[in-house]
């Protein structure tokens, strides 16, 4: 059986690193992403039609839904749906302007949250066996970090939609999770200064910054049925910092 897998971001870094893992265990892909990359370009060589990848932007969301139905479209189905796309504006609250605010809300929250729906509305049709959402999170959700606040926010709404959707989807086998990495070495966080670097690697009992790959097993995991029986958790990756 063929599965369908729909990952947002998938151009660059962890989104980038999901898409291909999932490629690799057989499924069909589907990501989006505001501009394309030479990795995508690649992956989309070596697999051919098993990947479909758009340029979009997730704070639209009549293109996210257009998207969605051409997805369903062309693999009759979308059995999971990862909603990894976000942006992160670092800056102290008092000196972040409106239009920075509303575009984490558009981006990381709004666009997951009906990026999410569609997907859901064609599992519900589907009918899949074994469907599941994921959302990505942060550490930062919980644990908070100056400058960030607003990235927060827009992840800790995240995973409390994860925990509530769980508990509305699970009677029809739809399960839906939240991951939480730590400081992953991305675009994302390249702004990050040596200093602090030094100051997370040190309170990080592993000793060392994330990769995308320490994620990517987990999110396979989780749109796998070796996870059947887990709906409504926050799954942190962070090397034990927290
Ligand atoms: N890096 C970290 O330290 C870290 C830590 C914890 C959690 N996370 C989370 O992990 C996820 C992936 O982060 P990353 O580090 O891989 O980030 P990244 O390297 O900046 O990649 C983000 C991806 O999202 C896409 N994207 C951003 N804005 C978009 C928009 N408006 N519409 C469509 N696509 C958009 C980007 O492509 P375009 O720019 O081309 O649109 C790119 O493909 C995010 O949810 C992030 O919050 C990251």
């Amino acid at each position: 059986m063929h599965v369908t897998s729909l990952v947002s971001g998938g151009s660059r870094g962890l989104g980038l690193a999901i898409v291909e893992r999932l490629l690799e265990r057989g499924d069909e892909v589907a990501t989006f992403s505001r501009s394309g990359s030479e990795s995508l370009d690649r992956l989309g060589e070596r697999h051919g039609h098993r990947l479909v990848a758009e340029r979009l932007d997730a704070s639209d969301a009549d293109a996210v839904r257009g998207y969605v139905a051409r997805v369903g479209e062309r693999f009759g189905r979308i059995d999971h749906c990862v909603a990894n796309a976000a942006i992160a504006h670092e800056g102290v609250l008092a000196t972040m302007t409106d239009a920075e605010i509303d575009l984490m809300l558009a981006v990381n929250l709004r666009g997951s949250i009906v990026l999410v729906r569609e997907a859901v509305r064609q599992m519900l049709v589907n009918r899949s066996t074994f469907a599941s959402v994921t959302v990505i999170s942060s550490v930062v959700a919980a644990r908070g970090s100056p400058g960030l606040s607003v990235y927060a926010a827009t992840k800790a709404g995240l995973e409390g939609f994860a925990k509530s959707l769980a508990r509305e989807l699970g009677s029809r086998g739809i399960r839906v999770n939240a991951l939480a990495p730590g400081f992953l070495e991305t675009e994302l966080s390249a702004s990050l200064s040596e200093e602090d670097r030094g100051r997370i690697v040190r309170r990080t009992p592993l000793g060392r910054l994330g990769q995308a790959a320490d994620i990517v097993g987990a999110v396979e995991f989780l749109a796998s049925p070796r996870a059947g029986f887990i709906t409504g958790q926050v799954i942190t990756i962070d090397g034990g910092s927290s």
